[in-house]
């Protein structure tokens, strides 16, 4: 088999078959493709795409180039959630304690923050004494006592993603549908759930513009997911701008535990009632989604989600005083406010720009060895849809450094638009697809 061969098949539009897209995955990954040759053919891919078959072959793969982890010893149907990436995303905070709270087995493996979308493991990581890496008996231990635990992904699970994911990022070619598909599936499948539940997030702040892409990615991996016989579900949710007020790790902490005491914003708390309603159906906890859904709800009111939340921080080494006592989260010693520059409604609050903005205070990261300021962030006071007066403050900007929070202080500039028009209300949540 040669190497140009394949890329020159793609490059014309062929259907590489099961043995083609094993050689160029496998030997990538062991290091004798070099990064020129898989750039070229991932060019390829996102220009041709890949049919469902190939797209199938292309996430077992990936799947089988690392560790294929067996929770078959923890008791019930274990859920995973994923979401494709977004911008004070916080659900799996939230919706992961309600669910578990419901008697679904939770048993976690996140990710770190991606460009400019924010990760659940930084966000864990802000908690004073929260340990994300924990061996796997104790994991198992901790699901099977605690009924919850989120870790960090090891360098085992789709190794061959780690690295194809780290080339597409910096050639251009992470937006394809096939290359999502089989990067989030073949960690999904490699990590020993169940059932999955995939957040596919739609509008600026996502990969997918418009709700027909994301529609279309959702059921590429569906149909993966349930092909390889787990169970597995799809929401399409809004991402146009930030969800909640709070976008960076320790405030994104603060704003999970108020929503977990039933003060949080409409938005972040609705998502993740939602979210975790699909969970416990998923995990036969209840007969249908709208049971699911009424259980997850009721969990937040009684305080067992929260009380499931102290569980995980307790178990995972973390301060529980937290919950109480939130200013003993890091905190910032730089904050300056963004005031509305008219009068005026809130037209746009550009989800990405928001996430670059978030970056440039130090909360996310811009190369993957950058350190994460836990304290930075952006809080926002107002959101689409409110009415301003020309000085209010819409939102505050957070950091230690701050030549940094004035370089995000300017990327909101561009990101927030004020209209005399008061626009039209966003649906967040959009579709299931099942
Ligand atoms: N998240 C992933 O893990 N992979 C992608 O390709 C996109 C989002």
């Amino acid at each position: 088999m040669d190497t140009v061969d394949i890329i020159v098949k793609k490059r014309d539009g062929g259907k590489l078959d099961d043995e083609e897209i094993r050689y160029m995955i496998m030997r990538y990954t062991k290091g004798d493709i070099p990064d020129y040759q898989m750039s070229a053919f991932l060019m390829a891919v996102y220009f041709k795409g890949m049919d469902k078959g190939e797209t199938t072959v292309l996430t077992d793969v990936m799947k089988r180039s690392g560790d294929v982890v067996d929770l078959s010893c923890i008791n019930g149907i274990k859920v995973d959630k994923h979401s494709t990436g977004g911008v004070g995303d916080k659900t799996t905070l939230i919706a992961g304690p309600l669910a578990a709270s419901c008697g679904v087995p939770v048993a976690k493996m996140s990710g770190r923050g991606l460009g400019f979308t924010g990760g659940t493991i930084d966000k864990l990581e802000s908690i004073p004494g929260f340990k994300v890496s924990v061996e796997r008996e104790n994991f198992i231990e901790q699901v099977n006592t605690k009924g919850i635990a989120i870790i960090g992904q090891t360098g085992h699970i789709a190794p061959a993603d780690k690295k194809i994911y780290a080339l597409r990022d910096v050639t251009g070619t992470v937006e394809n549908f096939s290359l999502i598909t089989s990067s989030i599936m073949s960690k999904k499948l490699a990590s020993g759930s169940d059932a999955i539940l995939l957040d596919v997030k739609c509008g600026s702040g996502a990969f997918m513009k418009t709700q027909k892409d994301a529609e279309k990615l959702a059921s590429m991996m569906v149909d993966i997911g349930n092909m390889s016989g787990k169970k597995t579900m799809a929401v399409i949710t809004d991402m146009d701008q930030p969800l909640g007020r709070a976008v960076g790790n320790a405030m994104e902490v603060k704003e999970a535990i108020q929503v977990l005491k039933g003060q949080g914003e409409h938005d972040i708390t609705e998502l993740s009632v939602y979210l975790a309603g699909i969970m416990i159906y998923l995990g036969q906890k209840a007969a249908t989604v709208e049971a699911g859904i009424k259980m997850a709800f009721h969990a937040l009111r009684n305080g067992r989600g929260l009380k499931k939340f102290k569980d995980l921080i307790t178990a995972q080494g973390g301060v529980l005083d937290i919950i109480d006592n939130t200013d003993l989260l890091p905190s910032a010693g730089v904050s300056l406010d963004f005031k509305a520059y008219d009068d005026g409604y809130i037209n746009k609050i550009d989800a990405m720009r928001i996430g670059i903005a978030s970056q440039h205070t130090g909360a996310g990261r811009f190369t993957k060895d950058d350190d994460i300021d836990f304290a930075a962030g952006i809080y926002f006071y107002k959101k689409t849809g409110a009415e301003v007066k020309r000085g209010e403050v819409i939102c505050s900007v957070y950091g230690n450094d701050v030549k940094k929070v004035k370089k995000a202080l300017e990327e909101i500039k561009s990101a927030v638009k004020i209209t005399r028009e008061k626009p039209e209300q966003r649906k967040l949540i959009k579709k299931i697809v099942r």
